[in-house]
C-alpha cells in the first residue's frame, strides 16, 4: 500500500489564497458547479464549499444536486459515489491520488473470492471501498446509518461486513449480531494511543471523549460518544460540557470551533507525539490550489465504467432507501441547487 506524502505542497500558480478563492468562486458560477466537502478537508476548503458533511450527507447531496459539475473535496471513493448516483454530471476531484487505506485493504479480486466462501451471507459493505467492491456488495452503509440498517436485517440472515474490521467489531457489539469481518482498517483511526488518551482524560476529567467507530476497541471503550463525523459534531454542540477530546481526524475541529467558539476541543493524541499522524494523508492531498486548478482545467475527472456503475448503484440505492429519514432541520439550505431525488 502506498501512503502519499503529507508535506505541504508548494504552490505552482503563485496566486495568494484570496486570489485562488476569488477564481474558484468565479469558476463555480461559470461552470454551474457545486462544491461538496468532507469534514476532514482543510478549513479553507470547508469554508468555501456549498455543503460540508459526512459520507452519507455528501452522497445524498450528490444524488440531489442539479448542478452540471460536482467538485468533490474528499477522497476518491466519495467522488466515485457521486458519479455512480449522478452519472450525467461531470465529477472532478482536486487530486486523483486521494485514496483511502480501507479501499486499499480490499482489492476487488480478493473480495470476490472471499464472498464465494459465504454464498448464503448478505454482504454489507462500508462506503469506504472502490466502485468494483460496491458492485460485489448487497447493501452499502456509512458510519451514520450502519446500525439502523443492520437492525432491519432478519436475525437469521448471516452477514459479511467489509472492509473495516474495527467498524465491523463495533457494529457486532452494538447489534449483538455475529458477522464475518474483512480484515481492513483505517491507518488514521488506528494510530490513536490508548495510553496518551488515558493521560489526557486524567488531565481533563471534565472533557467527554467523542470517537469515530473506525477506531479500535481499545480506544472506543474510553469514549462517551461513538458515531460518524456528523454525529460527533452534533454531540459536541448539544452536550453541556465546555471541553471535549476528539478521537477522529482533527480537521473536523475547524467546524466545531466555528459552530461553538466558546468550547474547547482537544484532538486525541497519536502514537508519536510530535507529528500530525492523525491527519488523513489522503484527504490532505486536496489543497486550495489544486481545487482551483481542477475547476479551471476540469480534470482529474471521475469516470466509472457503466457495467460497474449499474452494479454498484443497486447497493447504494438500497442504502438510501434503508437509511433513517433526514431530519427537517438538516435538509439542504434553500440555495443548495438540487432536483430533490434523494429527499
Ligand atoms: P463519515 O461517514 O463519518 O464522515 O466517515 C468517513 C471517513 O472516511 C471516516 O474516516
Ligand atoms: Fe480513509 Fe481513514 Fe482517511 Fe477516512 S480517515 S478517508 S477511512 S484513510
Amino acid at each position: 500500500m502506498s501512503i502519499p506524502l503529507t508535506a505541504p505542497i508548494a504552490k505552482t500558480t503563485g496566486m495568494s489564497d484570496d486570489e485562488l478563492i476569488a477564481e474558484i468562486n468565479r469558476l463555480r458560477k461559470e461552470r454551474n458547479a457545486v462544491i461538496l466537502a468532507h469534514y476532514y478537508q482543510d478549513g479553507r476548503i470547508q469554508d468555501l464549499a456549498d455543503f460540508v458533511g459526512d459520507s452519507l450527507d455528501l452522497s445524498r447531496k450528490a444524488a440531489a444536486t442539479d448542478a452540471d459539475v460536482i467538485v468533490f473535496c474528499g477522497v476518491r471513493f466519495m467522488a466515485e459515489v457521486a458519479k455512480i448516483l449522478s452519472p450525467e454530471k461531470t465529477v472532478i476531484l482536486p487530486d486523483m491520488e486521494a485514496g483511502c487505506s480501507l479501499e486499499d485493504s480490499c482489492p476487488p479480486e480478493d473480495f470476490a473470492e472471499f464472498r464465494k466462501k459465504y454464498p448464503d451471507h448478505l454482504c454489507i459493505t462500508y462506503i469506504n471501498c472502490s466502485a468494483a467492491v460496491k458492485a460485489l456488495s448487497d447493501i452499502i452503509i456509512t458510519s451514520s446509518n450502519a446500525e439502523y440498517i443492520i437492525n432491519q436485517i432478519p436475525e437469521d440472515q448471516p452477514i459479511i461486513l467489509a472492509p473495516d474490521r474495527h467498524l465491523g467489531a463495533y457494529l457486532s457489539r452494538k447489534t449483538g449480531r455475529d458477522m464475518v469481518l474483512w480484515p481492513g482498517s483505517c491507518i488514521v483511526h488506528e494510530r490513536f494511543s490508548e495510553q496518551e488518551l488515558i493521560r489526557l482524560k486524567t488531565e481533563h476529567p471534565d472533557a467527554p471523549v467523542a470517537a469515530h467507530p473506525e477506531c479500535p476497541e481499545h480506544i472506543l471503550r474510553h469514549a462517551d460518544h461513538v458515531g460518524s463525523t456528523s454525529s460527533i459534531l452534533k454531540f459536541v454542540l448539544e452536550n453541556q460540557a465546555q471541553k471535549f477530546i476528539i478521537a477522529t481526524e482533527p480537521h473536523i475541529i475547524h467546524q466545531m470551533q466555528k459552530t461553538a467558539p466558546h468550547k474547547t476541543f482537544i484532538g486525541a493524541p497519536g502514537m508519536d507525539d510530535d507529528c500530525n499522524c492523525n491527519n488523513c494523508p489522503f484527504m490532505e492531498l486536496n489543497t486550495l490550489e489544486k481545487l482551483y486548478i481542477c475547476m479551471r482545467d476540469m480534470t482529474p475527472e471521475i469516470l466509472v465504467d457503466e457495467e460497474t456503475r449499474i452494479k454498484a448503484l443497486a447497493p447504494l440505492d438500497k442504502m438510501l432507501e434503508m437509511s433513517p429519514p433526514v431530519p427537517k432541520d438538516q435538509r439542504p439550505p434553500q440555495n443548495f441547487p438540487m432536483t430533490g431525488r434523494a429527499y
